[in-house]
């Protein structure tokens, strides 16, 4: 048992809920009026049995005791972590790696000590100058803690072991480094040296930024502490551990460089952090996440324009658009799956950093701020220019980049305001684009029979179904489509099409697929162009999905199916399609009884029905599979029932 499970086993999820929201029975489950955003109804639910929790409503989100406790009280996991193993008097192993990285926060202390004493000292006169002709005050270079590095590469190693630090600590801090003669020698020479602080304030590791007099040899313009227990470029953003009381209303402002958000702080904008010049990586989304729900990620206008921009910002974004499910531990989206911040891109003016903006001036500074613009607006504008849309390509690469970031829009009338100006830059009908990807929402509320505009099923109903290895049902249906071409070709919609083909456009919706992973894929298939081998297929979606979700796709194109002649293969796809979409359409009646408080047997539990047919029918699929000679679809159908006409 890990100490996760044994954590898990210990506390009850709703008495550790109870102990922030008074909860009420209803049913088997418990509500409340969510916690974590403002409504006068309840949409907050604890299922005791699952020991989970879910808002339907606004947040559209869940998880478990310990996403519950991260997001009630801001902390990241380890922190929730500790908090909870307290709470259920469990021990935690982990200690020997807490000493190992408390170790190293404290050699990092040291270190900073003699960098700060040696920027006070006589040898810091020129650096200091540097940073005063460079508008620091005094207040900013001791609140952000700058300091010097001794040039000699020596130095600093000398003073840290007589304080009693061993060599090997000096090389895991990556404080000195040992060349190919074998001397060791310090990392940072001669740098002004910028501390980095993680968000709770311990200091993970440094950036070193060489130093005009030192002329040319000093490349790189900045050095970074190496990767060690406690420090990784990507998990950290700059001074967020000073920005992260400013950040909840106004939202986080991203820039790239130290400077930038040194001067933004010295001017009181303190809601400014650094990526460190590489992209927000996904992690600090997440991150900033936790803290607030709007993100400024300030660009400049060269970059701003170019495809490698996109690319990374969508990189970004995947762990908010494909949660993965991989048990790798600490990574932030297996235990919460947190929704999309809202994204604000804001465009410099040309060829200045933000620190020089902010100089020249605080008021254009906030102005260009006030102007950031909706990302997926930024998108469009900055695509649409950049694409030839009069051409069948030019309209599927726009489609291709911007459908996986409409998609994940939480807000039901946001994502149809997308949807409709890409069919508009497309020049297609809206109907035609939804029924060429399918739409999350909406078109499912019409065949439903209700108008009305509701929250995403996606997250809501996803969350049981992760809990099984795989999803047989979803994985045979994409297995088909994989590796049969001609089934993929009925995928496309209208002109694409062989003539007296039928269609399956309109069969199966992105929606159907509870598996982010699968929905990713499926997303890719119906975009991709009928023709390509599967082979073709693969290479090109292992260039476009995350390369965790290779390995499963690998898995679909060599799945062994019942062999089949295309007759039949249309009629299994058909019929597994149809099993798909009872599935979504039952769930979505048990969410909305639970939400709207029925005393229906479509309860919540149904979803564990769901999961019992799932593996009723992966026995099925296994069946067929070891009597290959039967042709057909799969075994006759189960029994669910019907809950709406097909359309
Ligand atoms: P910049 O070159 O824009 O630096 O790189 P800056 O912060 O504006 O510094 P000044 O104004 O020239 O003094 C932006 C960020 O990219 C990272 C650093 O985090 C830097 O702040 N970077 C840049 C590196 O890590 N290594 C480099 O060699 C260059
Ligand atoms: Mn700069």
């Amino acid at each position: 048992m890990t100490e996760l499970d044994d954590i898990k086993a210990r506390l009850d999820i709703l008495e550790v809920v109870s102990s922030y929201v008074p909860m009420q029975r209803s049913g088997r489950s418990y509500k409340a009026n969510c916690p974590f955003h403002q409504e006068k109804t309840p949409s907050f639910f604890v299922f005791p049995d699952r020991q989970s929790w879910r808002c339907f409503g606004a947040c559209a989100t869940g998880g478990d005791l310990f996403s519950f406790v991260m997001r009630a009280e801001n902390l990241d996991f380890p922190e929730a972590l500790r908090r909870l193993a307290q709470r259920a008097g469990v021990a935690l192993t982990s200690g020997g790696r807490r000493g190992e990285q408390q170790s190293l926060y404290q050699i990092n202390e040291a270190a900073r000590r003699v960098f700060q004493e040696r920027l006070a000292s006589a040898q810091g006169a020129s650096t200091l100058a540097y940073l005063v002709q460079r508008g620091l005050t005094p207040e900013t270079i001791s609140k952000f803690e700058l300091g010097l590095s001794p040039i000699d590469g020596q130095a600093l190693r000398q003073q840290l072991m007589q304080e009693g630090f061993t060599l090997e600590q000096l090389l895991l801090a990556g404080l000195v480094r040992q060349n190919e003669q074998g001397q060791h020698r310090d990392l940072f020479r001669g740098r002004l040296i910028i501390p980095i602080r993680n968000t709770r304030g311990e200091l993970a590791g440094f950036g070193g930024r060489a130093m005009v007099s030192d002329g040319p040899g000093s490349q790189p313009k900045y050095l970074n502490s190496p990767r060690s227990p406690v420090f990784d470029k990507g998990r950290i953003l700059y001074a967020l551990n000073q920005a992260k009381d400013a950040v909840r209303e106004p939202g986080i402002v991203v820039v790239e460089g130290y400077m930038d958000a040194i001067m933004a702080h010295q001017h009181g904008f303190a809601n400014v952090v650094a990526s460190m010049g590489v992209a927000i990586t996904g992690y600090q989304v997440a991150e900033a996440r936790r803290l607030t729900n709007r993100v400024i990620l300030v660009l400049d206008p060269d970059a701003a324009g170019q495809q490698a921009t996109f690319r990374k910002i969508l990189e970004t974004l995947s762990p908010f658009l494909q949660p993965r499910n991989t048990g790798q531990a600490g990574a932030i989206n297996i235990l919460q799956q947190p929704d999309m911040p809202e994204v604000n891109v804001a465009l410099m003016p040309d060829g200045l950093d933000p620190d020089e903006v902010i100089r020249r001036s605080p008021e254009e500074w906030s102005k260009l701020l006030a102007e950031a613009m909706p990302m997926l607006d930024y998108f469009f504008s900055a695509l649409s220019a950049r694409l030839d849309l009069t051409t069948p390509q030019g309209k599927a690469q726009l489609a291709e980049m911007m459908f996986p970031l409409i998609s994940a829009v939480p807000q039901a009338a946001q994502q149809d305001h997308y949807f409709q100006l890409l069919a508009k830059r497309m020049g297609i009908s809206e109907e035609t684009l939804r029924a060429s990807v399918g739409r999350p929402t909406a078109s499912t509320n019409n065949r439903m029979g209700r108008g009305t505009v509701r929250t995403s099923p996606r997250q809501a109903t996803e969350s049981a179904f992760a809990r099984l290895d795989r999803d047989p049902v979803e994985d045979y249906c994409l297995a088909l489509l994989l590796q049969h071409s001609e089934l993929r070709a009925a995928l496309q919609p209208g002109e694409a099409q062989i003539a007296g083909a039928p269609s399956y456009a309109s069969l199966l919706r992105q929606e159907y697929f509870l598996r982010v992973e699968n929905r990713e894929i499926f997303n890719h298939l119906a975009l991709a162009t009928p023709e390509n081998a599967p082979a073709l297929v693969l290479a090109a979606l292992q260039g476009k999905i995350d390369p965790e979700l290779t390995e499963h796709l690998e898995a679909l194109l060599h799945k062994t199916l019942p062999p089949q002649d295309p007759q039949h293969r249309r009629s299994a796809l058909e019929e597994v399609a149809r099993r798909l979409e009872d599935r979504y359409l039952r769930s979505l009646k048990a969410e909305e009884s639970l939400k709207f408080g029925e005393p229906s047997p479509e309860s919540p539990d149904l979803l564990e029905e769901f999961q019992q047919e799932v593996l009723d029918l992966n026995q099925r699929i296994k069946m067929n599979q070891s009597r290959p000679r039967q042709v057909g679809g799969l075994e006759p159908k189960l029994s669910a029932p019907k809950l709406s006409a097909r359309g």
